[in-house]
């Protein structure tokens, strides 16, 4: 058995499975995957059903997507979740869509069926999850401010918000060149008025805008969906003097498990979370559309707690 598997083990049911208990027959394909906690995530459900199979890590080069998915269901794989970076391409490489992974332009779960290759997103439905899990409140019903709404994780998100009616949406961004032509797409969701006039319901800035720290006044709840954070000596990604007693902030972030912004946000009184509740819920969705009718939830969040730690 090993931790992470290659193209080149799919030869055979027999090469793939040597030295192993069960037959491997879900995987996560990413590149890089080793850190991928997935298996830790998905196993422990595995074997709460009498499934009798083994989760794997497959290291997929980009552009090697087709072959990997091809092989994998002459293996008889029961499907695949797709992390960083094939979450675009896989997309392409699905005979049906979900409606939710279409408007997300991303997938990252697949279910082999028969002859199709269904293509589904749970990282949107996962967030709605674990936002209403950490701070028991609905995105339809808050103003938001995603940072790093450029990035892959954030254009996810700001998707997710837009397709559940959130009251506000500002999308800050780094470098403002990725979400232009993105708030685009994302303006028809805002096109009836609620709270306030149409052009303020959804807004871009820059990372560094003047405007930041006003327009939080008007925001419930503010997400990290950059990479700032990841080292225990990034600074926080937002200024302190956009953080206030009312904000809800959750990072995207869930190791290290208390970022700066984490700290910061707690020190102004915020109520925080981190991005574990987000890895529990996409991985629960995912394995539900793998086994219809099954609740892996509860063993899902002590395995995680147990990987964790
Ligand atoms: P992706 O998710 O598309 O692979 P990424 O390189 O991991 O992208 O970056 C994710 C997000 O973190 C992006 O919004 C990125 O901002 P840019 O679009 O301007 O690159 C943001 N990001 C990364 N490093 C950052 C930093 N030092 N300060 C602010 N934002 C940063």
């Amino acid at each position: 058995m090993k931790d992470v598997y290659t193209l080149e083990d799919l030869v055979s049911r027999a090469h793939l499975d040597s030295g192993a208990d069960q037959p491997a027959r879900i995987a996560v394909l990413g590149h890089p995957v080793t850190h991928s906690l997935s298996p830790q995530l998905h196993q422990p459900a595995l074997d709460a059903t009498s499934a009798g199979m083994r989760y794997i890590r497959l290291e997929v080069e980009p552009g090697n997507i087709r072959t990997a998915l091809q092989k994998l269901r002459e293996l008889d794989f029961v499907g695949v979740n797709v992390t960083v970076p094939h979450k675009f391409e896989a997309l392409d490489t699905c005979t049906e869509i979900d409606a939710n992974a279409r408007a997300l332009g991303a997938i990252n779960t697949i279910l082999f069926d028969g002859d199709d290759t269904l293509g589904f997103n749970t990282d949107g439905p996962g967030f709605v999850r674990a936002i209403h899990e950490d701070f028991l409140v609905d995105v339809k019903d808050l103003r938001i401010m995603i940072i790093g709404a450029g990035g892959g994780a954030g254009q996810a998100i700001a998707t997710q918000c837009a397709l559940e009616g959130c009251q506000r949406l500002i999308l800050v961004n780094r470098s403002l060149g990725k979400i232009q032509p993105f708030s685009k797409r994302l303006a028809p969701y805002f096109s009836s008025e609620q709270l306030e006039g149409p052009g303020d319901r959804l807004r871009i800035l820059p990372l560094d805008s003047p405007e930041l720290s006003s327009e939080s006044d008007h925001i419930d709840l503010i997400v990290n969906a950059t990479s700032v954070g990841l080292k225990r000596t990034d600074p926080s990604p937002l200024p302190g003097s956009c953080l206030q007693p009312h904000h809800l902030v959750y990072d995207t972030i869930y190791n290290p498990p208390q970022t700066r912004l984490l700290q910061d946000a707690s020190n102004h009184g915020a109520r925080t979370a981190n991005g574990l509740s987000l890895l529990l819920h996409q991985g629960a969705l995912a394995f539900e559309l793998w086994f219809p009718g099954t609740n892996p939830l509860k063993t899902m969040r002590s395995a995680l707690r147990s990987a964790i730690s």
